[in-house]
């Protein structure tokens, strides 16, 4: 995708989500705002919640684009948007890296590829499945999911990930999900300001300004 051309959203695997250009819809009007999920009263957002994030943070590209970043060495990372409810990482994958099977610790997890493309190796009761995901694709993976993330191309990638719960810990796994060890996701300031985290709360709404 050039800097310029806008991101087109469609899946390119029968298991990928689609992300609609539309203008988002009122996530309380979908009703899949589970509650209870989390202690304090904060409900966890559901997965249609958080892939109409995904979506519209996808096309807010200010917000994402200066930070776009790709180090041959080890993946990057950049905590764009916190917020009480989820938080938003933009990530950069070289050719070759990836994560290893893990769970998000009882978060739901929505991505969207911005560039490049992305390999979804998710781990369930007859093994691992794959998926490949091109600029636009979504993935979706519901709390208790076991998968890993690969860029298994040729050309750098860059992806958008929200998480709700945010992200706390990750528990990596053998290939027969055997788990390793629990690693604690070190809580790091969020790059965009306060003032624009209201934009990022609707940031589908805001793009079409
Ligand atoms: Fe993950």
């Amino acid at each position: 995708m050039s800097p310029t051309s806008p991101l087109t959203l469609s899946p390119r695997s029968p298991s990928a989500r689609q992300v609609s250009l539309a203008p988002a819809p009122d996530p309380a009007a979908h009703g899949r705002i589970s509650t209870g999920a989390r202690s304090g009263g904060r409900p966890t957002l559901g997965i249609d919640v958080l892939i109409d994030i995904v979506g519209g943070l996808a096309r807010a590209e200010e917000l994402w684009r200066p930070h776009v970043h790709h180090d041959h060495l080890s993946r990057t990372s950049v905590r764009l948007v916190a917020t009480a409810a989820y938080e938003v990482w933009l990530l950069g994958w070289a050719p070759g890296q990836g994560v290893d099977l893990h769970d998000h610790g009882g978060a739901n997890a929505a991505f969207v590829v911005l560039q490049g493309e992305l390999e979804e190796l998710t781990l369930g009761f007859a093994g691992i499945t794959t998926q490949r995901l091109r600029a636009g694709d979504v993935g979706t993976v519901a709390s208790g999911a076991i998968h890993d993330v690969v860029n298994a191309g040729s050309a750098d990638a860059t992806s958008i990930h929200v998480y709700s719960d945010p992200l706390r810990t990750m528990t990596f796994y053998e290939p027969d999900g055997t788990p390793r060890y629990t690693e604690i996701v070190e809580e790091v300031p969020a790059l965009v300001s306060s003032a624009d985290q209201a934009r990022a709360l609707h940031p589908s709404v805001d793009a079409r300004r």
